[in-house]
């Protein structure tokens, strides 16, 4: 079983920077600073770019043909090069007007809680799903529509169960195969669900792709993949990181003002554009410390050596799981000042800490394949939201938002309440 980052985090502290773990007769190598992080990934890219194989990876990825989960090969290459490419050209054409439409959409939907305390982590949710399901299928939702509700209760139940204890231990005791396992069958038949609903879609997605890629096709299962990796890597991470943002915001509401007086003087009244980017240095840095403190996800996702290779100095052997501890990397004191701090000053002046040392993207051949759109993300909707509203504790009596979240595969806020209240114009 994988430890959550915080445990990771606390072994880091304890046996330094790169350790060794066994699992079953699987040997895992935890790397703890962005130092090592970027040897591997990015030095050493051609040797740590492999993803390990399992038996229940296979059954939720089409047999590992999914981007984010297919193990480096000359067919993964042409279809994340593919997947890259597409979401480049929609970056440039589409995007702004994409994100700028679920942005205003979002500020509809907070005018309308008319200064209610409410959870915003639905509403994150469907604003950073209508991005990816309007680039992919061209189409978008509310929170109310059964296809939306549909689609996002197969894709977290595909998450949560693919993560309990009765599935991962297929992969380390093949021998539980072949024993009645409920949770299993839920999962199988979720996956079925999910290849249904996204199969409506496919067709479209298909000759919006062929058309972008000048003729160069993927195989169908590919295609379909295609999806699944967007739709889960783009929407649970954006969402979840949106709520981290107003959480940290609520306990430090002098830097909300200040993030609100910097859009108020830059913008002068101007809707924001991601080109505004260079003259908001101080949006930009709170942007940055939320990732630093909560990368969405804290663990990446893992990498496996596909030859023998050497980080920091020791001896790799092929197939080791590479798992990069970005939350660890991001709180390392010899790099961050006070790491624990939610401090953006620190992304102005020096000696705070580096930008190089932030990596909540990971890097190398498995970066984020959405990076540039969740940057595009989280510039615009921060900027709106914070220009638009003032957001309050949800009471004088209720504590203000749990900053320790809750470690998944996506580190989440825990739930908290919020009071969005109208900037006056
Ligand atoms: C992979 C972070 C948003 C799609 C990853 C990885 C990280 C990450 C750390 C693993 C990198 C590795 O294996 O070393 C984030 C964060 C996001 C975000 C912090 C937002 C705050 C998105 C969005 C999309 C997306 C919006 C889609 C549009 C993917 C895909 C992969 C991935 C497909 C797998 C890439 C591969 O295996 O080659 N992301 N992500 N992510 N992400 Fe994101």
């Amino acid at each position: 079983m994988l430890t959550t980052s915080k445990q990771t985090f606390s072994l880091a502290r304890r046996y330094g920077n790169i350790y060794r773990l066994y699992c079953g007769n699987t040997t895992m190598v935890i790397l703890n600073s962005s130092e090592i992080i970027r040897e591997a990934l990015v030095k050493k890219w051609s040797d740590f770019a492999g993803r390990p194989h399992s038996y229940t990876g296979d059954k939720v990825s089409g047999g590992g043909q999914s981007i984010s989960l297919g193990d480096y090969s000359e067919e993964w290459k042409t279809h994340r090069r593919l997947a890259h490419s597409a979401l480049q050209r929609c970056t440039a054409d589409s995007l702004h007007s994409i994100i700028e439409k679920q942005a205003l959409h979002l500020k509809q939907v907070l005018l309308d809680y008319n200064e209610k305390a409410v959870d915003l982590s639905e509403d994150f949710t469907v604003a950073a799903s209508n991005v990816i399901t309007t680039l992919t299928f061209g189409k978008s939702y509310n929170k109310s529509s059964v296809e939306l509700q549909e689609l996002h209760g197969c894709l977290n139940e595909i998450v949560a169960l693919w993560g309990s204890p009765w599935i991962t231990a297929l992969d380390s005791f093949p021998l539980l195969r072949w024993l009645p396992n409920p949770p299993f069958s839920r999962l199988m038949k979720e996956v079925a669900r999910r290849n249904e609903l996204i199969r409506t879609h496919l067709e479209e997605f298909k000759v919006q792709t062929e058309g972008l890629n000048k003729g160069v096709t993927l195989t169908a299962i590919r295609m379909h993949m295609t999806i699944v990796d967007l739709l889960i890597g783009g929407t649970e991470t954006a969402a979840a990181w949106l709520s981290w943002a107003i959480a940290f915001l609520l306990h430090r509401p002098e830097v909300q003002a200040a993030v609100h007086e910097e859009l108020r003087t830059v913008l002068q009244g101007q809707d924001p554009r991601y080109s505004d980017r260079h003259r908001l240095p101080y949006l930009c840095a709170v942007i940055n410390e939320v990732l630093r403190l909560r990368p969405v996800a804290p663990l990446a996702v893992p990498h496996k050596a596909s030859r023998d290779s050497r980080i920091a100095g020791y001896f790799i052997p092929k197939d080791t799981v590479i798992i990069p501890n970005l939350f660890g990397a991001h709180h390392d004191p010899e790099v961050w000042s006070d790491p624990y701090s939610f401090r953006p000053e620190r992304f102005l002046d020096r000696g705070g800490g580096s930008l190089r040392a932030l990596m909540p993207f990971g890097g190398g051949a498995r970066l984020c394949l959405g990076e540039s759109v969740a940057k595009m993300e989280l510039f615009l909707f921060t900027a709106y939201l914070l220009r638009d509203f003032q957001f309050m504790p949800a009471s004088q009596e209720e504590p203000l938002p749990d900053l320790r979240g809750v470690a998944s595969v996506v580190l989440k806020a825990r739930p908290y309440r919020v009071i969005a209240r109208p900037r006056a114009k």
